[in-house]
């Protein structure tokens, strides 16, 4: 039972779904994290696996960048595939000044100049947000662990290469703590399929400061960020 855009069958993936942008993120993830994983789909290589975290079943896939292709993939794997969470972990830009390199945020909401959900509602404009359940497993895991996180409203940005030379101090004004592609078209699916959501980001990139995670430590906070996120979805409490 191949799908127009994943080519796994019926069971290949598990409930819970991490969603890295990058396919090849997936395939650290399950190499790296997961135990007894296995590849379950690679059409236009958006490699997908399926594993085992502390012993209960967790897949991985690729969702791509934007929210056109996260959507893509989030409602064949909701719709055809019985997956009941989606999890985003991703990466995303600050233009808070007390944000910094490094810092995780939980996407509580996610804002976005995108089309998508108002398409979804009508015209009207959908309130955009995570699944209370994820999110607080997630945040409690995190005070177990002492990590501190950053807890509110994203902005799902369709442009990386931003032409408002007014978006970012907008941003600040309505306290936004980071700039991502996906989470706010991720959550309109999630709502629309009776699913759960969550986007979980690493600030990767500070805008008005111009500076960036290098590439070694973007990639171990990163780790950490999905470390904690198993965590939270294995863990017997919550
Ligand atoms: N904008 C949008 N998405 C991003 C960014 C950004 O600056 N950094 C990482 N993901």
């Amino acid at each position: 039972m191949s799908t127009t855009h994943i080519d796994a069958g019926p069971g290949d993936f598990a409930e819970t779904v991490l969603l890295p942008g990058d396919p090849l993120r997936a395939r650290h993830i399950a190499e790296n994290l997961l135990d007894r994983s296995q590849q379950v789909a690679g059409l236009r290589n958006m490699l997908g696996f399926t594993g085992e975290y502390r012993g209960q079943r967790v897949s991985v896939m690729g969702s791509g960048m934007g929210i056109p292709s996260a959507c893509i993939y989030a409602t064949e794997l909701l719709e055809k595939f019985g997956v009941r969470r989606l999890v985003r972990v991703g990466t995303c830009g600050a233009v808070r000044d007390d944000i910094r390199l490094g810092d995780l945020i939980l996407a509580q909401g996610a804002c976005t100049d995108s089309g998508v959900n108002r398409q979804r509602f009508g015209g009207m404009d959908f309130a955009a947000i995570a699944s209370w359940a994820l999110l607080s497993r997630v945040a409690e895991q995190a005070g177990r662990q002492a990590l501190p996180v950053r807890v509110g409203n994203v902005f799902s940005s369709d442009l990386f290469y931003a032409v408002d030379p007014k978006l970012a101090q907008r941003l600040v004004q309505m306290g936004i703590l980071g700039i991502d592609m996906e989470a706010a078209g991720l959550y309109g699916v999630a709502a629309a399929c009776g699913a759960e959501a969550l986007t979980v980001l690493t600030v990767s990139d500070h805008l008005p400061r111009g500076e960036a995670l290098p590439p070694a430590q973007r990639a171990t906070g990163v780790d950490a960020m999905i470390r904690l996120v198993l965590d939270a979805l294995t863990s017997a409490s919550g």
